[in-house]
């Protein structure tokens, strides 16, 4: 069977007890999800919901990564500090982070090398902005962002990468990419990959999609061949709307 991979990604969103509170309820109702699960509370949170996850089968998540072991480099934060609070896996390259903040495909790449060096595993967010799509640039906008996101990464550490594809457009819009849409792209990103690593690595790494993902979506697109999970935002912040998803099968 299939392996999904779905994941929360809170953004700025929730106080530490209102993430503390959201993480239990999670823990008290996917105890029986046979997914690979994680939820990606804000930094201050992550101490604090370390604890309300220990001993789950939900994994820690965070939401980016300063691309430097330690040192002057005011306001980030560190691979070591994240794995010292139980961080398990590390978004980056989201588009939030890509379009808000400026952030290149070469300092992604370098988040990517060091997350991966100190044995955290990666969510690498790549997708396309509507003029991207419209102006017909949709493939060389995600074959750049996963060929420079993955710069220098060794075929033996991919088990630990997810590639999400998250179409920019799709993001807190409402507007979701359609299962047929999304699985077009994912095989694309796959083809990327083998011409990357060969066939039978691009075949064995899990592609989530994001964007829009909600209970009555869900589903359909997993039921997609290329699509292996979700990266959920919005849905992701009320057990209401995240239980669903992670149990869609
Ligand atoms: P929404 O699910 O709110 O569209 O956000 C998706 C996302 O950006 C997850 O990283």
């Amino acid at each position: 069977m299939r392996n999904y991979f779905i994941a929360g990604n809170w953004k700025m969103h929730k106080t530490v007890s209102e993430s503390v509170a959201l993480a239990k309820d999670l823990v008290a109702k996917l105890g029986d999800c046979n997914e690979k699960l994680m939820i990606a509370p804000a930094f201050t949170a992550l101490a604090a919901v370390s604890e309300a996850v220990k001993g789950s089968k939900i994994l820690l998540g965070a939401q980016n990564m300063g691309p430097e072991e330690q040192g002057a480099h005011t306001g980030e934060v560190s691979v070591f500090m994240l794995k010292d609070l139980g961080v398990k896996v590390v978004i980056l390259g989201h588009s939030e982070r890509r379009h808000s903040y400026h952030e290149s495909d070469e300092l992604i790449n370098k988040k990517v090398r060091l997350a991966l060096q100190h044995g955290l595993e990666v969510i690498l967010c790549v997708g396309e902005t509507l003029e991207e799509r419209e102006g017909g640039r949709l493939e060389t906008v995600c074959k750049t962002q996963v060929e420079k996101g993955l710069a220098g990464v060794a075929a033996a550490e991919l088990g630990k990468v997810t590639i999400a594809y998250e179409p920019v457009w799709a993001i807190g819009t409402g507007k979701t990419a359609t299962p047929e849409d999304a699985d077009a792209v994912h095989a694309y990103i796959r083809k990327v990959l083998a011409g990357l690593y060969g066939e039978s690595s691009a075949k064995a790494m899990c592609i989530q999609y994001g964007g829009s993902v909600k209970a009555d979506n869900a589903a359909q697109l997993m039921q997609k061949p290329n699509i292996d999970g979700a990266l959920v935002g919005g849905a992701s912040l009320k057990p209401e709307t995240f239980v669903p998803i992670a149990k869609f099968r």
